[in-house]
């Protein structure tokens, strides 16, 4: 900036940078822009939050999708480090969920059926026999309405979206709402919120697909992955949990130490060969009892980044981005399978045909809470 400048010459600069859009990365703020139209003509906007601690993250409130999401390395240079496209028609086009919000359940629904009290239910089936992430249009494809909002120590959105009664299939009118939050300690914090007025199954998730090289640096299989669980779920040939804890003891699964995500992605285990492309899988965490804990830790040995996932969830689900068959991304990247992994907090898949899974069906007057917490850092 001209040392020369006056106090109002700086003043003046300042309210162009912010009405031209430009966001300093050194100031807390949130900057809202037009992001375009669905194929329906709703408006979506595009909400970018700086938190002045060098990180930076774009919302938009179609899908919730997290578009960009800005970390320094170890030598204070910033990379975007999550996978998405440049324009909303992008998204609007065959996007494998990047950093969306997933609902009204996460995951799959063994052949798009459940019973609850007594009555059958029959959702719409869009991955082979099963339900995933909701169905054909999951909250995901939803255009949230959006509330700017700022505390002490941190910016955040408030996103709101009433799902119908009947809609996908899932009973009940359910009123969802999700809370980002950018913190000054680079955390990206997330609350989800719910209720309903008839019995229903939910589990609300993100998906973005990280890198922490940059979205645009290839392979993560160098990436230094822990995960806080004992047990994960094997799964069958459509990838539905057989119902079974089975011990990441002596498994390529064993994340209790870090190890690089590449290490034992290819052996010969049954589990990886049903989809011969790596991990997709639910881990069940050690911690069981709702309290906000870590249940992941993922070190870029490059770039030095690091990010810790916070949780209140009983599991997560790792997805070493084995469908990835290069998707044109941002900036002209493409993404190829194993260039972007998920870390998705959640109840386990399936719950609601398995009765030994922890519960989750929401009834009327309970609220659904959840809280997963992605922290950055670099070493
Ligand atoms: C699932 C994968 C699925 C992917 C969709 C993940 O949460 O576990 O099986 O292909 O989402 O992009």
């Amino acid at each position: 900036m001209d040392t020369k400048m006056t106090g109002w010459g700086i003043l003046v600069a300042l309210l162009v940078a912010t009405a031209s859009g430009a966001v300093d990365a050194k100031t807390m703020g949130i900057e809202k822009s037009a992001f375009g139209k669905t194929a329906e003509g709703e408006a979506v906007d595009l909400y970018t939050l700086t938190n002045g601690s060098g990180m930076r993250v774009g919302i938009m409130t179609y899908g919730g999708i997290v578009v960009s999401l800005e970390v320094p390395d170890r030598d204070g240079n910033s990379a975007d480090v999550v996978l998405g496209f440049d324009t909303l028609d992008g998204y609007l086009g065959e996007s494998p969920y990047f950093g969306a919000l997933i609902g009204r359940y996460g995951n799959r629904i063994a052949n798009g059926r459940f019973r609850l009290d007594r009555k059958k239910y029959k959702l719409v089936q869009n991955n082979g026999p099963n339900t995933l992430h909701g169905g054909t249009k999951g909250f995901d494809k939803r255009v949230w309405s959006a509330k700017p909002i700022r505390e002490d120590g941190s910016v955040g959105l408030r996103l709101r979206y009433t799902s119908a009664d009947g809609e996908e299939g899932y009973p009940g009118t359910l009123k969802c709402t999700v809370t980002y939050r950018l913190t000054e300690d680079n955390g990206l914090k997330i609350d989800y919120l719910a209720e309903t007025d008839k019995a229903t199954p939910i589990n609300l998730t993100h998906h973005s697909y990280f890198n922490l090289a940059g979205h645009d640096a290839g392979s993560i299989l160098g990436h230094e992955m822990m995960i806080a669980a004992d047990t994960f779920l094997p799964v069958d040939d459509t990838q539905i949990p057989t119902g079974k804890l089975r011990s990441v003891a002596d498994t390529p699964f064993d994340f209790r130490e870090p190890k690089a995500i590449g290490v034992e992605i290819n052996a010969d285990y049954d589990q990886l060969k049903f989809y011969p492309g790596g991990y997709d899988h639910c881990h069940v965490l050690r911690n069981q009892d709702g309290d906000l804990a870590l249940g992941a830790r993922v070190a870029d040995p490059k770039s030095g980044r690091v990010m810790e996932v916070y949780t209140t969830e009983p599991g997560v689900q790792f997805y070493s981005g084995n469908f990835l068959d290069g998707v044109a991304g941002k900036g002209g990247a493409v993404y190829y399978e194993r260039f972007g992994f998920c870390l998705e907090s959640q109840h386990y898949p399936d719950s609601p045909n398995q009765p030994a899974f922890p519960s989750t069906i929401l009834k009327p007057g309970q609220q659904y809470t959840s809280t997963t917490v992605y922290k950055f850092s670099a070493e």
